[in-house]
């Protein structure tokens, strides 16, 4: 997969793609990202990007040519149709399914905003969608689209250690991910749950599922009001719900 990203601050960007799974993941070849920078395509003496709000009010608002052009720049820098994926806290909040989604796709174009945001005209015509990483406001996009290539490009196939790993994720079926232990097995705060070292791989499933099940009903209930548990999964839930009033006095559950 091939992401560029359209960015004031390209070495940023390119930072965050040298380190851990990410890193890998580019130097084995598997992601490729190249970061533009709207300064490169900018005219007069002072290569201005920016200028201020119609209407009046505080901030600078980006301009639609610098844009334009590195985006012209970027889609011609290789064969094949990119979508341009704006991220601003106005988008569509990104979740994992759209991760997924994404995640498939052979090339893409990152725009990031910066100051007031983006001239509307230049999203109306060059952006196919917009995307939220969350109900807060970041002084730029750059990190959104660092949160964004990490979760792509840890999926690409081959990136990650045991491919197990991204189908055992938080998300990946709509539940929280389960606790996860390691040595030693006996610590002052508290032992490893005994049917982890059991050996039986099948009880091992049945009670990670159950702490899922458990974590998502305790943690983020609306998620479970978006799925429709199997016969199975209503049991361990029950059932998690049963041990954990024996073991709390809480009355909101
Ligand atoms: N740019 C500024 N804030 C953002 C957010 N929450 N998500 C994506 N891009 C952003």
């Amino acid at each position: 997969m091939r992401i560029d990203v359209v960015t004031l601050f390209p070495d940023f960007v390119q930072q965050c793609a040298r380190f851990g799974v990410i890193g890998r993941a580019v130097e084995r070849g598997l992601l490729e990202v190249e970061a533009w920078n709207p300064r490169d395509h900018a005219t007069g003496g002072y290569r201005r990007v920016d200028d201020s709000v119609c209407g009046g009010g505080p901030g600078m608002v980006m301009l639609i040519e610098p844009l334009r052009k590195t985006l012209a720049a970027a889609r011609q820098a290789v064969a094949g149709t990119a979508p341009v994926i704006y991220l601003s806290p106005q988008g569509q909040r990104l979740t994992q399914e759209k991760v997924q989604e994404l995640a498939g796709l052979p090339r893409m174009i990152l725009l990031c905003g910066r100051y007031e945001g983006i001239d509307e005209r230049l999203i109306e015509h060059e952006v196919d969608e917009e995307l939220s990483i969350g109900d807060y406001v970041l002084s730029g996009g750059e990190l959104a689209a660092a949160v964004l290539i990490d979760a792509i490009g840890r999926l690409q196939e081959g990136a990650l250690g045991d491919a197990q790993s991204a189908l055992q994720d938080s998300f990946s079926d709509g539940l929280l991910d389960c606790p996860h232990y390691t040595r030693p097995v006996s610590h002052e705060w508290g032992e490893v749950p005994a049917v982890l070292l059991s050996g039986d791989h099948a009880a091992i499933n049945r009670w990670r599922r159950m702490q899922s099940l458990g974590r998502t009903w305790l943690r983020r209930p609306e998620l479970l009001e978006n799925l429709t548990l199997g016969e199975n999964d209503q049991r361990l839930l029950e059932e998690f719900k049963r041990e954990h009033k024996g073991n709390t006095h809480e009355q909101d559950h």
